[in-house]
């Protein structure tokens, strides 16, 4: 088990120790990068309080990230070798004991964010399909809900492949099977030959989740060339805790990649999506002419911090997989309170049992709430038709109940 549960006192050493494993600005001969330590009038480096903010003091020693850790180890480069060993470690705990993949069996990196972390699963699978059928990019698609992030379209447009959205069934709001065959066939009459799926793990605005094995049956059946990305940028320090029955992890070998964001549900700071694959794939993203990068390159950023993932080690470390699990599992309970107040008020929402967004039907919704509590439609451009709710940690209790007060008051 590499994830467990430490005190703040061995997190610090941990941390402390990786950091004079690093290279450092102030104490090594550095001279050959465009780096250094982050700007002594605005950063003070010997502040007292750095003693004691592990995360901080990683940020200003400012040690670059740059490559794919889990697959270049010790080839890779090694100025900042004490906090890249963290991230290879973090890399492993998401997706051994979060995902269920078997031991170092995944590479992966921290991205800026889900975007990122999607667009990169893209990439990968375009560039596996031009170097292994001779594909043309326009012969190649993703395929995914048309609930799913706009991440997806962007990704096709940047790398100039077919984007295909499958209708979702009313009821489950899950990409529907006789959907996507129909989408597949219309797709393989318009010279579409090599499909991308993604199956999400709790889409943006509903919370809905895919199931990857109905997914795959369609594709094996058709006998078309597929490759599976989990999108779980939402929902994946969330579902895996909340719905045992998820088949949505490395476990499953239809899943060959996934996207999750500490970002979100795990409370990290910005810049922290997670990007994982099986092993043997990432070198399809290599840069080849990146060659004054020890080790290459395989990422769409290039530099980054490797602040972002001490952070989410550290909060990790923090709470342990148990504690952990209890705090998802109090989101989940709290929205069944809300829940229970709306099905009480007579509002009609689409839920997913095991997950923390409500989206309400917008016409019941009175004219106030939404502005009051800041919600989420689903196009702001035109007339609603949902007003989404995602129950966090800020909305627990307080937040919550005024909320659940308000549309009674409202209401009435
Ligand atoms: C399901 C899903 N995928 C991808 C993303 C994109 O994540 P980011 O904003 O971190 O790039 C989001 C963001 O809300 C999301 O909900």
């Amino acid at each position: 088990m590499i994830w467990k549960h430490m005190t703040k006192p061995e997190i610090k050493d941990r941390v402390y120790k990786a950091l004079a494993e690093n290279r450092n600005y102030d104490s090594d001969y550095i001279l050959g990068i465009p780096g250094t330590y982050l700007d002594t009038e605005q950063f003070h480096r010997d502040a007292d309080f750095l003693e004691d903010a592990p995360f901080l003091r990683t940020f200003i020693n400012n040690p670059n990230h740059i490559g794919c850790h889990t697959l270049t180890g010790d080839e890779g480069e090694d100025m900042f070798r004490g906090t890249q060993k963290i991230e290879v470690e973090l890399i492993r705990m998401i997706s051994e004991e979060i995902m269920h993949a078997e031991e170092k069996s995944v590479d992966g990196y921290v991205a800026p964010g889900g975007t990122e972390a999607n667009i990169q699963a893209l990439w990968v699978y375009r560039n596996y399909y031009q170097k292994q059928y001779q594909a043309h990019a326009h012969e190649i698609a993703v395929v995914f809900s048309s609930d799913s992030h706009y991440s997806f379209y962007k990704g096709a447009n940047i790398l100039g492949i077919r984007a295909l959205n499958v209708e979702v069934g009313e009821e489950d709001r899950k990409i529907d099977p006789v959907h996507l065959q129909k989408r597949l066939e219309e797709a393989q009459a318009e010279g579409i030959k090599y499909f991308i799926a993604i199956a999400n793990m709790s889409t943006t605005m509903f919370g809905s989740v895919d199931d990857p094995d109905e997914i795959g049956e369609v594709f094996e059946k058709m006998e078309l060339p597929y490759k599976l990305h989990v999108d779980g940028a939402f929902g994946g320090f969330i579902y895996p805790f909340t719905d045992p029955s998820s088949k949505l992890h490395f476990g499953n070998k239809r899943v060959n990649s996934m996207t999750v964001d500490a970002h979100k549900m795990l409370m990290a700071p910005y810049g922290t999506g997670v990007f994982m694959i099986r092993k043997d794939w990432m070198h399809y993203a290599a840069t080849t002419e990146a060659s004054y990068v020890q080790g290459l390159d395989y990422t769409m950023v290039g530099s980054r911090s490797g602040a972002q993932a001490v952070s989410i080690w550290m909060i990790l470390m923090t709470h342990g997989p148990r504690g952990w699990k209890n705090t998802m599992e109090r989101l989940v309970i709290e929205t069944d309170k809300l829940c229970a107040a709306l099905d009480d008020m007579g509002i009609t929402y689409f839920r997913h049992p095991s997950l923390n967004i409500v989206s309400m039907h917008a016409g019941q919704v009175p004219k106030k709430i939404p502005q009051k509590y800041r919600l989420v439609s689903d196009n702001f451009g035109a007339e609603p038709k949902w007003w989404k709710i995602v129950v966090m940690q800020h909305t627990i209790g307080k937040v919550v109940d005024q909320f659940i007060a308000d549309m009674r008051a409202e209401l009435s």
